[in-house]
């Protein structure tokens, strides 16, 4: 019997894999779930808490006690956020505490779209359509470098390379479900492409692997 539709979207930071997600969730008319968006509320809550982010066991109290109603937080998007998920994402019993509300979501009948690191990898391997987008670090920190210019945050291009190069390593060199494309996730570079591009192309690897379901 064949499971639900689930499209999982992984990639580096600003690859534009958050985009593509919640364009091919309206397109199918799909739920959504943005896991690192758990990461960046775990990453923030714990620092205004003043636990250390190194603390693995500390952080994974603290997330396991998560609520839904804590993610709407407009400082989830900010720079630092991104940088304080990134580290909390590196303990295991962090990634166990946000597991179950991963794996409910992957699960859901009517199928979902799953946007991360790990989507297609560990949270659902057995997802018909799988993602990996990327985009060279230099387009991929220029394109973060205008969203937080946008967002008030006037950070120098050199510095917002620098984090995307030391995120890459952190989330790519962690040995617990170190983000990566799974080996039957379709590859999109979209370093050349502009969003409608990028979602052109998405929407094409998704209607194949939807006719092989
Ligand atoms: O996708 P994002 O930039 O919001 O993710 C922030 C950080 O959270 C990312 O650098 C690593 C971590 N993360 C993760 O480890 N696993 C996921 N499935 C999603 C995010």
């Amino acid at each position: 019997m064949r499971g639900p539709f689930v499209i999982t979207v992984d990639g580096p930071a600003a690859s534009g894999k958050g985009t593509i997600a919640s364009r091919l969730a309206r397109e199918y008319d799909l739920p959504m779930l943005d896991s690192g968006l758990l990461y960046r509320a775990v990453g923030v809550l714990a620092t205004r808490a003043g636990l250390d982010l190194d603390d693995g066991e500390a952080v994974a109290r603290l997330a396991r006690g998560l609520k839904a109603e804590h993610l709407g937080d407009p400082e989830f998007r900010t720079r630092g956020a991104g940088e304080a998920a990134s580290r909390v994402a590196v303990h295991t019993p962090v990634r166990l505490a946000l597991r179950d509300v991963q794996l409910a979501f992957a699960r859901r009948p009517g199928g979902a779209v799953l946007d991360g690191r790990d989507q297609g990898t560990v949270i659902c391997p057995e997802a018909p359509a799988k993602l990996y987008v990327t985009a060279s670090p230099e387009v991929r920190a220029e394109r973060r470098w205008k969203q937080l210019k946008g967002q008030g945050e006037d950070v120098p291009y050199a510095e917002v390379l620098a984090d995307i190069v030391r995120r890459d390593e952190r989330d790519g060199g962690r040995a617990d479900s170190p983000m990566r494309p799974a080996p039957d996730a379709v590859l999109l570079d979209t370093s050349e492409l502009s969003i409608d591009g990028a979602f052109d192309a998405a929407r094409r690897i998704v209607e194949a692997a939807r006719a092989r379901w």
